[in-house]
């Protein structure tokens, strides 16, 4: 689904279709005013019908005909402001609505609703986000691919000014490229998407956009001490890798910004074992670097006028002859000893490595990125993902640029009380800090290595993906991650 700009007046268009909002529930706006006079006043009479249900995203298909043969007029809630659930409601149900039909271009008047606090750019980006989400299909490992095509293949949205408005679909169309190529890499089952696999496609991202990449080896960690990492790709025959890629948007003098990624591209447990039920879903475990290579790409491809060094520490997480076992004491590249009490705990251990290793581009912000604990879907569920951070400027940052795009974090503490759980009567930490506030004690683990910049950590283990019978990568954080990024271009 292809999303452009156009300012000739909707009543002048031609398209296989057009989707027009009514305001509480018997309302048009200009656009669709316009096309009514244009079709004798059908779109009213339609609407005095009462067949249109008030509901947000309710549709009602009313055939005209010349260079408009069908409008879909679409419900955008009871009130004339449309609060942003109702906007967002009445997109989907509009863009399936006129996926039904026998209609490859669509134009679009959705965004004349007023939204309680929105401008036209939220809402043309809102419409974009949504299209290609509706639009995406998993069907690679498919032998036999859906017949039905992807409809509207082209929505077009008049706006009364071409330039920014042109920006906000861009900005969008950007980030849902990211946000579809995390899907893509998360879906991958992990017989598939493997170390090797994640970085093979990073490396192709960087030839396509112009990036720098480099991809370390085991060799190269253990010559950097990476204990923490190697001791969890020990049990696995998928040989570990140290994703870098770099883009330079700002010139060489200015500090980067830094996304590191967890990348297990599948975790069993390792000799913690996990149970068998909903294993399979452990192939989301690379998710993390899924997001922050996405968000790379909606970078580069916007020429965001930023630094920005992405990290992606990577391995399988197996049970194995060679494996670590619980009690083992390793030494991270940052010198630190960890005792590893569960070797199920592994986010963490690639992590802190990779915490360490991203001081060498002497960033500003580092923020991680991880599916690291079970305990923060049941603090938070599905709906937020966990924000974890000592800083508040930067907390904030977060939270606003996930809030405005539809992609929320929720903060979550970070005292130093819970640093206590760590405490190990063999190395310097233990690797788990016991049931209490898992995702808590998770963070605080990887505070001790996040060091020399600012940084905060997003715990994605409840947003990264759906289970059940939509199963599947959801592209989150990418829209957070990128719109962060943009809000820190603009300056
Ligand atoms: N990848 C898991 C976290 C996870 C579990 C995400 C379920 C989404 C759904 C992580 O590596 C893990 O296993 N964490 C353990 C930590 C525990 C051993 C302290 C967990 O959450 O159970
Ligand atoms: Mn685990
Ligand atoms: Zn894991």
């Amino acid at each position: 689904m292809q999303f452009s700009t156009r300012t000739t007046p909707p009543g002048r268009m031609r398209a296989g279709c057009a989707l027009v909002p009514v305001l509480a529930g018997k309302e048009l706006t200009a656009g669709g005013k316009e096309i009514d006079a244009v079709h004798g006043g059908r779109l009213a009479k339609m609407l005095r019908s009462g067949d249109l249900p008030a509901k947000a995203g309710a549709t009602l298909l009313v055939q005209l005909d010349g260079h408009l043969p069908r409008v879909l007029l679409v419900a955008m809630g009871d009130a004339r402001e449309a609060t942003e659930k109702a906007f967002t409601d009445a997109v989907r149900g509009g863009l399936k609505a006129a996926g039904q039909l026998a209609a490859d271009e669509a134009i679009s008047l959705l965004h004349e609703a007023p939204v309680a606090g929105r401008d036209t750019d939220w809402k043309l980006r809102a419409q974009v986000l949504i299209g290609r989400e509706i639009a995406y299909r998993f069907e690679t490992l498919k032998t036999k691919r859906d017949p039905q095509p992807v409809r509207p293949k082209r929505v077009v949205l008049p706006v009364a000014s071409a330039t920014a408005s042109t920006a906000a679909v861009a900005e969008a169309t950007a980030i849902a490229n990211g946000v579809d190529m995390a899907k893509d890499l998360g879906n991958l089952p992990g017989n598939h998407c493997t170390p090797t696999y994640l970085a093979d496609t990073a490396k192709k991202m960087a030839r396509e956009l112009g990036l720098k990449a480099e991809v370390l080896d085991a060799r190269q960690m253990q010559a950097l001490k990476m204990g923490a990492l190697l001791s969890v790709a020990r049990g696995s025959d998928q040989p570990p890798k140290l994703i870098v890629l770099r883009y330079q948007g700002a010139g060489a003098k200015k500090p980067p910004i830094a996304l590191v990624g967890k990348g297990i591209t599948f975790d069993t447990g390792g000799i913690s074992l996990k149970p068998a039920p909903e294993m399979d879903e452990m192939k989301f475990d690379m998710c993390g670097a899924a997001s922050v290579l996405g968000a790379m790409r909606a970078v580069a491809e916007l020429k965001l006028k930023i630094n920005l060094v992405v990290v992606v520490p990577t391995t399988e997480n197996m049970p194995g002859g060679r494996a670590t076992k619980p009690g083992d004491v390793v030494a991270s590249m940052s010198g630190q000893t960890i005792e590893i009490l569960n070797t199920d705990a592994e986010g963490r251990l690639i992590l802190c490595d990779a915490l360490t290793y991203v001081q060498r581009f002497k960033p500003t912000t580092v923020v991680d990125v991880a599916t690291l604990t079970g305990a923060c879907v049941i603090a938070l569920g599905h709906h937020h993902s966990g924000l974890f951070s000592p800083s508040d400027a930067l907390a904030a940052e977060l939270q606003d640029a996930g809030r405005d795009i539809g992609d929320s974090c929720w903060r979550m503490p970070l005292d130093e009380e819970y640093q206590e759980q760590l405490k190990s009567p063999f190395a310097d930490m233990a690797n788990i800090g016991g049931r209490p506030a898992g995702s808590v004690t998770a963070a605080c683990f990887l505070s001790r290595f996040a060091k020399g910049y600012d940084w905060a950590h997003l715990d994605i283990a409840g947003t990264a993906w759906k289970s059940g019978a939509n199963k599947g990568a959801s592209g989150r954080p990418v829209p957070l991650l990128a719109n962060f990024l943009l809000a820190r271009a603009r300056g």
